[in-house]
């Protein structure tokens, strides 16, 4: 295999108390169709900012929404992956976007909307938002990027890197390799950045785009259809792409995700993907139990994760 080298990156030039002011130019829903769930792609000029050209695709901005909490406290920072690619989006160094989910929960009989997910969702083009950063230094793509195939898998807006990730392989890097991409959503309204990842599918041969819609129609077996069913289901997309030496594995998305994945991939044989702590090994894959993985299973030098 090709020598896996990380590169180097700039790590939180700005903190929480020293933020910067970045500026939306733009905010739009990045949904298929009009979907319950509110996904939006706001992009932001870091213009005469330090962030401007220093921020990697795999990184996350932090977000600081003004105002203060029930105890008189400033609102926390929230951490936001990064979508566009390093060179920033539409090519341009000054851009750079991230992809946003409003939270909206009942509890209690009550109506929860999140604090900075609601704010972002709510900006528009002109408004300032003071901002960190960049964070994050191991969910990156390798400097020698075109010597690798990726499998990427993610839940929800945990497609934001990928998206980063694709655009900059493919329209930075003339990139020729292969690339398969595994999204889980509940419907398929859900589907996030559906256009582009068609599009890439239609135009790039060796591109795959896999939908698993988990409220929609079940698999054979009456289980859901989860991004990792399709280590099962999807095996002649993926497994010519799992069985070679320089393919590289990613996760983002919901926690919890990764136990399935590396689940089924122990069971389809594709241990070197996962460390197995201690004599975890003899046990029958299928058999694993959840709570045990979580202590006893974790990701192998050629996976990447981000869960939350
Ligand atoms: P479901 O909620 O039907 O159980 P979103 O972030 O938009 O809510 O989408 C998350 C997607 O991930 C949904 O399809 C959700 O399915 C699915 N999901 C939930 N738990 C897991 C899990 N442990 N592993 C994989 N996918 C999951």
């Amino acid at each position: 295999m090709s020598e896996l080298v990380l590169p180097e990156v700039e790590l939180n030039i700005y903190s929480p108390k020293d933020p910067t002011e970045i500026t939306v130019v733009e905010n739009y829903v990045c949904t298929k169709e009009s979907s319950p769930n509110f996904v939006r792609h706001v992009t932001f000029d870091v213009s005469g900012t330090e962030l401007e050209g220093r921020v990697r695709a795999g990184q996350s901005i932090g977000i600081l929404p003004p105002g203060e909490n029930e105890k008189g406290r400033p609102h926390k920072l929230r951490l936001y992956s990064v979508s566009s690619p390093t060179k920033g989006e539409g090519g341009k160094l000054n851009l750079i976007s991230t992809t946003v989910k409003r939270t909206i929960e009942e509890l209690d009989g009550k109506l929860y909307t999140g604090i900075a997910s609601n704010y972002l969702a709510d900006l528009k083009p002109g408004d300032k938002v003071k901002a960190t950063g960049p964070s994050g230094k191991r969910f990156l793509l390798p400097e020698n990027e075109k010597s690798f195939n990726y499998v990427f898998f993610a839940t929800g807006t945990g497609i934001a890197p990928f998206r980063a990730f694709i655009k900059e392989l493919y329209e930075e890097n003339d990139y020729d390799g292969h690339i398969a991409l595994v999204f889980g959503c509940a419907y398929r309204t859900d589907l996030i950045y559906a256009d582009l990842f068609k599009e890439m599918d239609e135009k790039h041969e060796n591109f795959h785009y896999i939908t698993c819609v988990s409220r929609e129609a079940r698999r054979s077996d009456g289980t859901k259809k989860y991004v990792q069913s399709s280590i099962m289901d999807c095996a002649p997309q993926l497994d010519p792409i799992l069985s070679q030496e320089n393919t590289l594995l990613y996760i983002c998305g919901l926690k919890g995700m990764e136990t399935g994945i590396y689940q089924n991939l122990a069971i389809k044989g594709f241990s070197e993907y996962l460390v197995l702590k201690s004599d975890y090994a003899e046990i029958d894959p299928a058999e694993w139990d959840w709570e045990e993985m979580r202590r006893n299973v974790k990701p192998g030098d050629r996976t990447f994760e981000e869960v939350y």
